[in-house]
């Protein structure tokens, strides 16, 4: 068990599946109770959290509107009272070249990759400083360090991202809360199984393998390889690490 983690509570956005849910897997593990909100079905989650001993509850969220972050965040305090841990993991990249890019495909990509970060942390941020404890952690990418194309939007989202776990880390500092980012790599998940492949390539296994080759550790990255990074990031042991943002993506990228 991480230090400092038993009974603690942690909101996980985009929960339901994919990487969300081995966060939410590997918490309960370590002894803490989860809000799962998420746009999809949570039950999948749930289970696994209460199979770990610890308690759940799926919230329907979507990130991006204020008014749904506002209804959850008082879910999540009616449930289980606050929070101390919040994760952000909800996220999208839909591939779009840049010639074909519309405003519309550009904000809706920057209002749930990064106007959520802001909206879930600005719910739960005050109950933190009431109780002098939290943990915040966002999800950043490989992308912002790497050469990709189709992504203008995505790597401006989490470049958005890395400055406001920077600036957030500064200003929630004083009052015992830490703020960090995790980028990983590309990584196997249900969203990114749905993709296309790059093109000249003929599926999206031929490139998670390239993209492994790319890597000093040359194998694919899946979600359990993100998560004893999250679970450091949100323990007692984390407690004079503040805005960083790690990269947990095989050592391909190097900053
Ligand atoms: N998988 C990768 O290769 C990779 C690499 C770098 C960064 N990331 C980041 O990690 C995070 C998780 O990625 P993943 O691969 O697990 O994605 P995924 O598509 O497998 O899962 C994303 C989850 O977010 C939920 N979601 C989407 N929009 C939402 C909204 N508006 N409100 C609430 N929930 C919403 C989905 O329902 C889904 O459960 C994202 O922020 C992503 O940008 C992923």
């Amino acid at each position: 068990m991480a230090k400092g983690h038993k009974d603690k509570i942690a909101i996980i956005t985009g929960a339901a599946g994919g990487i969300g849910q081995a966060f939410a897997k590997r918490l309960a593990e370590d002894g803490v109770h989860i809000a799962i909100a998420d746009l999809g079905d949570g039950a999948a989650t749930v289970k696994m959290v209460e199979a770990a001993g610890r308690k759940a509850v799926a919230i329907k969220c979507d990130v991006s509107e204020p008014q749904s972050v506002t209804t959850m965040a008082n879910e999540v305090k009616k449930h289980f009272g606050h929070a101390d841990i919040v994760v952000n993991c909800a996220g999208i990249f839909p591939q779009r070249a840049f010639t074909d890019m519309t405003y519309d495909d550009w904000r809706k990509v920057m209002s749930i990759n990064l106007d959520s970060a802001f909206l879930v942390a600005s719910a739960f941020a005050p109950g933190m400083i009431e109780r002098k404890w939290g943990r915040i952690v966002n999800m950043a990418s490989s992308t912002l360090g790497s050469v990709v194309t189709g992504f203008a939007h995505y790597v401006a989202s989490k470049g958005g991202i890395v400055g406001f776990t920077r600036a957030l880390a500064t200003d929630l500092a004083p009052h015992g809360i830490t703020v960090n980012a995790i980028a990983p790599g590309l990584t196997r998940s249900p969203g990114t199984l749905a993709r296309k492949p790059r093109e000249g390539l003929k599926s999206m296994d031929e490139e998670f393998e390239s993209v492994a080759q790319m890597q000093a550790i040359k194998r694919v990255e899946v979600p359990d390889d993100l998560v004893g990074t999250v679970s450091y990031l949100t323990s007692d042991d984390a407690a004079f690490i503040t805005g960083q943002t790690l990269n947990v993506d095989g050592g391909r990228v190097r900053s």
